[in-house]
């Protein structure tokens, strides 16, 4: 895919429904009574990989651009499935499913792409076998595919020694069949879908501070989901419409969960000018218009307990970084090593070739911005949020940008290249 600089951006867009809101209204709408309908579903590849897993597992899900339509059976009426269940590229699919796949009374194995049997699962498999779950991998290396054999849990209260939502997501939903209570205790609390969509539904889980509790056997019943647009996918119209020069970008019906908003707090703190307005909550979830105008934007360090609340739009941040003055610093960030890609790495192989002065480090990166950015070939490694924080990058850069295997967006926003063409005047 060969992108070109723009002059400016303008227009309104709607981004896709959240990614992980949508994964939690299949998986927790398959687990209730009743039909669960969703609209402003994420029809990306991750998230059909989870309609698939569930549809294999009995339960009947119909898709149409309009709603999905979940008919769930109850805590206790999946079926066991005739194949394999694959989970793609799809992390939150892997790591959560598991949480449910070890209570049932049936085997499954559980895999997905080369990307997902690469991830670290010795995570989940280490709390879940707290829990009295028995997860092989069946590689020996800690990582998919995983032979999870159902069995009956005990609750456990579990320190996580890493922010993480599907961590705490595998471990709650465990906790759904478990004996006793069962909660987690996490370094900074990571984003709360689970808590918030599982409370909606009828489970009773509680919160404080870092800790999520929940209680076990509860009735879930099923909902209506209407899933605000994904910030994460928010964030390359917010880094665009900020870097380029006489843009203005509405942005309509974002979530702004405070779990997820740590992108606004970082671009209003480097000097981008953003009206969040319309503040509203629907279905539980913050959701707002963002107004994104063209700034001077400057450096910032950013560390500690944001991390959470950005660890997606890092790599869009840093190519924010790259065109602001002064020195960016991300620290605590070292989760970006074991995402889709090795996003250390690789933000900074990429930025480096786009002649940006940065400098990889352990847990995140060091960035002297400022510098005119040139085009150049890129590859997303099939990372869709590299290659869609590249097609930001470019929208600045002298020349052309070429990015190999761009079409990887399809992952959590299928439309992106078409969205972002529209608004380039
Ligand atoms: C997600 C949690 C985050 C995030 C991922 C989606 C979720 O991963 O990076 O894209 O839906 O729970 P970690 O929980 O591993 O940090």
């Amino acid at each position: 895919m060969i992108l070109q600089r723009a002059n400016k951006l303008q227009g309104e867009i709607t981004v896709p429904g959240d990614k992980s809101i949508s994964h939690r209204a299949v998986m927790f709408g398959s687990l209730a009574k009743g039909t669960t309908r969703v609209t402003h579903f994420l029809q990306g590849a991750d998230c059909l990989s989870t309609i698939s897993c569930f549809q294999k597992m009995g339960i009947e899900i119909e898709n149409t651009p309009e709603e999905i339509l979940i008919h769930g059976k109850g805590l206790y009426g999946l079926s066991a499935p005739a194949q394999v269940l694959d989970a793609g590229n799809s992390g939150t699919t892997t790591r959560l499913i598991s949480g449910i796949l070890a209570a049932q009374n049936f085997n499954v194995t559980l895999t997905g792409d080369a990307s997902i049997c690469k991830r670290p699962m010795k995570r989940i498999i280490t709390p879940l076998s707290m829990m009295g779950a028995k997860i092989t991998s069946k590689n020996g290396n800690d990582c998919a595919p995983l032979l999870i054999e159902g069995t009956a849990l005990n609750g456990i209260h579990y320190d996580s020694p890493v922010a993480s939502a599907q961590v705490k997501s595998s471990v709650l939903l465990a906790g759904l069949y478990a004996e006793g209570a069962t909660s987690v205790t996490e370094p900074f609390l990571s984003r709360n879908h689970t808590e918030l969509m599982l409370s909606a539904f009828g489970a009773t889980v509680t919160s404080e501070d870092t800790t999520a509790t929940i209680l076990p056997h509860p009735d879930l019943h099923g909902l209506e989901i209407n899933v605000p647009g994904d910030i994460s996918s928010a964030a390359y119209f917010i880094a665009a419409g900020l870097i380029v020069p006489n843009s203005e970008i509405l942005i309509k019906n974002v979530g702004i969960n405070p779990t997820r908003d740590g992108i606004l707090k970082v671009a209003l703190e480097m000097g981008g000018n953003i009206e969040i307005l319309n503040k509203r909550i629907d279905g539980g979830e913050l959701t707002a218009d963002l107004l994104i105008k063209s700034s001077s934007l400057h450096g910032t360090t950013i560390e500690g307990e944001i991390i959470p609340t950005l660890i997606d739009e890092i790599p869009v941040i840093a190519v924010m970084a790259a065109y602001a003055d002064g020195t960016t610093t991300i620290k605590d960030a070292a989760e970006l090593k074991v995402k889709e890609s090795d996003r250390i790495a690789i933000v900074s192989e990429n930025l480096a070739k786009m002649g940006c002065d940065i400098t990889p480090t352990d847990d995140g990166m060091i960035i002297k911005g400022g510098k005119p950015l040139r085009g150049a070939a890129l590859d997303s490694y099939l990372d869709h949020r590299i290659a869609m924080s590249f097609a930001v990058a470019a929208l600045l850069a002298d020349g052309e940008t070429d990015i190999k295997d761009a079409e990887c967006v399809n992952i959590s926003y299928p439309t992106f290249y078409r969205d972002l063409e529209s608004l380039i005047s």
